[in-house]
């Protein structure tokens, strides 16, 4: 047997747990996530919230969410396993083991875990949203898909909302681009920052990322990657901004833009909320990705993507007064002071009608009832006392109209909240 707990548990750093109502406006912003890309033709996946470590090593190296932040461990049977940092290296994964017809296009949302310095707006379990399209090498698409990220928030009510936009151009292009900023860093390093000279080492494109002072002058005179892009990259690149341009959508090219995974070529973008703290600003990101599903075991398969985040985002809408969250809709709130029964009763039945209703347990007074029902949000109060019993009727209080009420027998209670809801 274990003791018995000396202290409450609390959720663990960086973890946080979502009660009403905010856990019912993260359920609308899913569900309008849904239906902007739905109308689009994705199709949700499900993707497992642990995989193979292997799977999430693809995603970078060298970059500090795999290198520092992941949760690995081992699992019973010996494998390496990891709960995932991100959704785009299981969502390959998914698509080499399962070769569904391409294009591919797919939406999810759900948790990831990274074990970062907690902080307002950034957090070991956060959610994400997003959407990968597997199998199509047209600039158009990369169009496509940043429109639907910038729709979303704009349906948000957000407008406060930068779109960052960068080619880091082929695999070579990338290659020799970090190669040049490797040398040059190289020959600046005693200037950077303690942390930036340590990046150095490891990911060079990682040092343009950095925002501390020190590094400024330094990364400012960096060489810059639209100098390195091949003919190729640079009129795809060319020809995603005409699209940007054409749809009406503003964008900023950041040639600093490098992100944080290592799997980008050509477009990477960000999507960053002007709302809040400039450190934890990045609502969304995304870009094209090379040789992921080949690392992973598949044929050579362009894929392109984004993930946004769900808690930043709702902290920009909390910051610019959007999106502010939903009633709870019940329809009616049974009030029953006759013992129990009708109230047990008369929910079962509006319930199997499809109309919500709920109710107080433990009966009490009344005052008591009526405060619970209107706590509760609902649209009617139903209130059965031995009177409307004798007569088989219920009263029918409008709880949002001034007190409106109306007597109905039992027997039509279900049409005629259907006639008034
Ligand atoms: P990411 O930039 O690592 O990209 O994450 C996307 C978004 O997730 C960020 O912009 C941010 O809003 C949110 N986010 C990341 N870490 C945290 C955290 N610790 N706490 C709160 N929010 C966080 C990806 O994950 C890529 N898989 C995106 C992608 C999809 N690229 C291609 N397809």
């Amino acid at each position: 047997m274990t003791d018995p707990p000396t202290h409450a548990f609390r959720t663990l750093s960086g973890m946080r747990d979502v009660l009403a109502p905010e856990s019912a406006r993260r359920r609308a912003l899913v569900a309008t996530f849904a239906d902007v890309v739905q109308a689009a033709g994705y199709q949700e996946v499900v993707l497992p919230l642990v995989e193979d470590l292997g799977v999430f090593l693809r995603v970078g190296e060298a970059t500090d969410v795999v290198t520092k932040e992941m949760y690995d461990f081992v699992d019973k049977d010996g494998t390496r396993i990891a709960l995932r940092p991100e959704m785009t290296a299981g969502a390959v994964r998914a698509f080499v083991q399962h070769k569904p017809l391409v294009p591919w296009k797919v939406w999810y949302a759900g948790s990831n875990f990274r074990h970062e310095r907690p902080q307002k707006g950034r957090y070991r379990s956060f959610d994400q949203v997003g959407v990968e399209v597997l199998g199509v090498d047209d600039a158009d698409l990369d169009v496509e898909v940043i429109a639907l990220g910038w729709r979303f928030y704009e349906l948000l009510g957000l407008r406060q909302v930068r779109l960052l936009l960068n080619s880091l151009g082929e695999h070579s292009d990338r290659e020799r681009y970090t190669d040049a900023v490797r040398s040059y860093l190289e020959s600046r390093k005693a200037e950077l920052s303690e942390k930036s000279q340590e990046t150095l080492a490891r990911n060079p494109l990682r040092v343009l990322d950095s925002k501390r002072p020190e590094d400024r002058g330094v990364v400012a005179e960096a060489p810059r990657v639209a100098d390195h892009l091949s003919a190729e990259a640079a009129e795809h690149f060319e020809r995603v901004l005409a699209g940007l341009d054409a749809l009406g959508i503003p964008y900023v090219v950041e040639d600093r833009l490098v992100r944080g995974l290592d799997y980008y070529r050509r477009t990477t973008f960000e999507y960053v909320a002007d709302a809040l703290d400039a450190a934890q600003n990045a609502v969304g990101g995304g870009g094209r990705y090379d040789r992921l599903a080949e690392d992973l075991g598949g044929p050579p398969t362009d894929g392109i993507g984004f993930a946004l985040g769900v808690d930043r985002i709702l902290l920009a809408c909390d910051a610019e007064g959007v999106f502010e969250g939903v009633a709870p809709g019940l329809a009616a709130f049974v009030v029953d002071l006759v013992g129990g029964h009708a109230a047990r009763d008369i929910t079962h039945e509006l319930r199997t009608a499809g109309i919500s209703a709920d109710r107080r347990f433990g009966g009490g007074s009344m005052k008591s009832q009526m405060k619970a029902a209107d706590r509760s949000g609902a649209r009617f109060a139903l209130l059965v006392g031995s009177d409307e019993e004798e007569r088989d009727e219920v009263t029918v209080r409008d709880l949002r109209g001034g007190g409106d009420q109306r007597r109905v027998p039992r027997t039509e209670l279900i049409d005629d909240l259907r006639t008034h809801l």
